[in-house]
């Protein structure tokens, strides 16, 4: 079954590869979101890789930009700060600009030096001491997930397990109301919708109402620990820390929310990500059977292979060059992590999932530079925990159908994936 419906995927693949080589360069605009829902955007990305690697799409659906697609220039942008910039009122990281009417200022969309201050008050939560104690907790939830799927039964694997375990995650990691915990996913999806779209779920007024509300909700939290001795949470830590306890309203929910999708969208997707991959290559769930140890490696490897944030986007700050391409002050300049990530002259086999490549670190997916994810081992540590324990358990969870993908250009994920665990 699971084969049968890589099959139809590939076939899908293969038909978006002549379009891809066949319509004018200049016109490939890969923010267009309907090519990840349907995951035929591989073509076109390498299609930009080979003849057109820094891009220019005058009539992009959020204006025109740069599309950087390989390995070696995408690492140029993202490590060189000084030029691109990542601030909230240029634009900030994705290609879609943020809103003049609703700017959330949001240290991931922050520049030097505010954003190191920032970054320095939340980074104790991932510190290898805390690290300790949080991978007991998350170990301890897995086990009591796990032990309650049912058996010879189709279920979401979405739904069950990667929501519900990142869900409990990054409720502990704001010391959140447990029984409310469900409404950080459903503010984290909120906040990645593009409302812009045809098709979108809730109009913009509604997105903002419910941000809102969002930032309602924490105002009550923030409250209660402010006046409360410093605790290890992250809406603690912030509360107390000089640089942080006096921010405006939208930049404690601009903050809440890169905490929020930072912490729960790529790791949920990651997780649905590993299983969906190894149904795809039989040959590498073998390998896992008989040697889990293949885990330390596999874990990057599903991230890699994943790539949970398409994209990150910088404004630049001064005319420069790049790839050849002039580009001028001001102009977006959008970094293809997914493409990046399968670049071939830089990553042997990139299309393949080889769960023990030599070196499974090597890829983009995190980022690179001063914005480099804070979260990067707490989210492998997640994943290798998922994998002990599934392994421990069953030796084979089968995709029954093909998963759902996510609309979006940015988040690159599953809404629903249909898995049977054979009793
Ligand atoms: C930043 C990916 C998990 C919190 C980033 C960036 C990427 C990323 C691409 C931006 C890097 C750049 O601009 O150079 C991922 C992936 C994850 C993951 C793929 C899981 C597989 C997490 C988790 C947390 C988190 C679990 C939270 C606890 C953050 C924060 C930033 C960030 C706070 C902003 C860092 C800064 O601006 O200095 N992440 N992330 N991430 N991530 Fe993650």
């Amino acid at each position: 079954m699971a084969t049968a419906f890589k099959q139809i995927e590939d076939e899908a693949i293969e038909m978006a590869r002549s379009v891809a080589y066949s319509m004018p360069i200049e016109d490939i605009d890969m923010t267009d979101s309907a090519r990840f829902v349907d995951n035929t955007h591989w073509a076109f990305f390498e299609r930009l890789r080979k003849e057109a690697p820094v891009h220019y799409c005058a009539n992009g659906r959020f204006g025109p930009f740069w599309s950087v697609t390989r390995y070696k220039d995408i690492m140029a942008v993202d490590t060189n700060h000084a030029v691109f910039s990542s601030e909230a009122h240029l634009g900030g990281i994705t290609a879609k600009d943020q809103e003049d009417d609703f700017i959330l200022p949001m240290f991931i969309a922050m520049d030097q030096p505010k954003h190191d201050v920032q970054r320095k008050a939340v980074s104790p939560i991932v510190a290898p001491a805390n690290l300790a104690v949080l991978e007991v907790l998350i170990r301890e939830r897995a086990q009591k997930i796990f032990d309650n799927l049912p058996i010879n039964e189709p279920f979401d694997w979405v739904d069950r397990v990667s929501i519900e375990l990142t869900t409990q995650m990054l409720a502990t990691l704001f010391d959140f109301p447990w029984e409310d915990r469900r409404k950080l996913t459903y503010w984290s999806d909120v906040t990645t919708i593009d409302v812009s779209a045809p098709d979108a779920k809730m109009t913009r007024d509604e997105q903002r109402a419910i941000l809102i509300e969002c930032l309602t909700y924490f105002t009550g939290l923030w409250n209660a620990r402010v006046n409360a001795a410093p605790a290890g949470d992250l809406i603690s830590m912030m509360a107390h820390n000089p640089s942080m306890r006096d921010m405006q309203p939208m930049e404690y929910l601009g903050n809440l929310l890169l905490l929020i999708v930072g912490g729960n969208d790529t790791t949920r997707n990651s997780i649905t990500g590993g299983l969906l991959f190894l149904n795809e290559n039989p040959g590498e769930y073998q390998k896992l059977r008989d040697n889990p140890a293949l885990i330390e490696s596999m874990v990057p490897e599903i991230v890699r292979y994943q790539t949970p944030l398409a994209h990150m986007r910088r404004t630049a700050l001064q005319d420069t060059i790049l790839g050849g391409q002039h580009i001028k002050k001001g102009d977006r300049v959008v970094m293809w992590y997914v493409s990046g990530n399968r670049d071939e002259t830089e990553i042997e086999n990139a299309d393949a999932f080889i769960i023990d490549r030599a070196r499974p670190r090597q890829h983009l997916s995190f980022g690179f530079g001063i914005h480099r994810c804070v979260g990067n081992r707490l989210a492998e540590m997640q994943l290798k925990i998922v994998w002990e324990e599934i392994l421990k358990r069953w030796p084979m969870i089968e995709v029954i159908e093909p998963p759902v993908r996510v609309k979006s250009a940015f988040v690159k994920g599953y809404e629903r994936m249909m898995v049977r665990i054979p009793g």
